[in-house]
């Protein structure tokens, strides 16, 4: 474990230049984002809009393109904690409060909770489906993916419940996300244009 900045973990320590994240950081955080927002979009779509929005066809194309990119940010944060232990992210600039430190660390870790747990809880909603049994799941149609075993070998009546259960936590996790990531973009752009001191750049490539 890499316990101080170095050239190699990517972060240049010369006197007033911008500490920034290695370049894998940057990808794996652009990447996170971005399918991120494409799975909220997917998911509200297949929740909110009404009935018949959609033809049958398309609505699975819509849940399983969903289940499909849930799964690949489970693997990139999988891979981004790996990231996370092996390297020390560059310190915040000395001159930001405490309080402005203290609520970017507890919205770091409550993003990395919420990536965990977004695909995590979805998978279990997945595993409780009634039908899952005769709908298979593959990843972007290829690649055979597992159900949760236990959970399928359950009952119906017992699958049924928790589906709406682990579907209820699903939502439920999804509303913190929203929250947690309004206020991570917010602290973001208030350095940016109020503080005029970028951290933006940081986690630019
Ligand atoms: C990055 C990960 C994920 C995000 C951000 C995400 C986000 C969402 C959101 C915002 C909704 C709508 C919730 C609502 O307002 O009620 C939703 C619904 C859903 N998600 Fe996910 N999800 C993720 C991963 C997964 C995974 C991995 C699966 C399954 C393997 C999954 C299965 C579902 C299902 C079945 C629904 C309900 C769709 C419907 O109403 O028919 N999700 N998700």
């Amino acid at each position: 474990m890499k316990t101080s900045l170095s050239a190699e973990s990517g972060f240049d320590s010369a006197a007033g230049a911008t500490q920034k994240y290695t370049r894998v950081a940057v990808l794996l955080h652009w990447l996170i984002a971005l399918l991120i927002l494409a799975n909220i979009a997917l998911g509200l779509s297949a929740a909110l809009l009404p009935d018949g929005t959609f033809s049958d066809t398309g609505i699975r194309f819509v849940i399983d393109t969903h289940k499909s990119i849930g799964i690949t940010v489970l693997g990139l944060a999988i891979l981004r904690v790996l990231w996370r232990l092996t390297h020390r992210p560059p310190p915040l600039p000395a001159e930001f409060p405490g309080w402005e430190r203290a609520a970017a660390h507890a919205a770091h870790i409550a993003l990395y909770v919420l990536i965990f747990a977004m695909p995590l809880s979805g998978w279990l909603h997945d595993s409780a489906w009634v039908a899952a049994a005769s709908h298979p799941m593959y990843l972007f149609g290829l690649v055979p993916w597992p159900r949760i075993g236990f959970i399928m070998n359950l009952d119906p009546a017992t699958k049924e419940q928790l589906h709406s259960q682990f579907g209820a936590l699903h939502t439920a996790c999804s509303y913190a996300l929203y929250g947690v990531l309004v206020l991570h973009v917010a602290g973001a752009l208030k350095h940016q244009w109020i503080d005029r001191h970028s951290v933006l750049r940081r986690m630019m490539p």
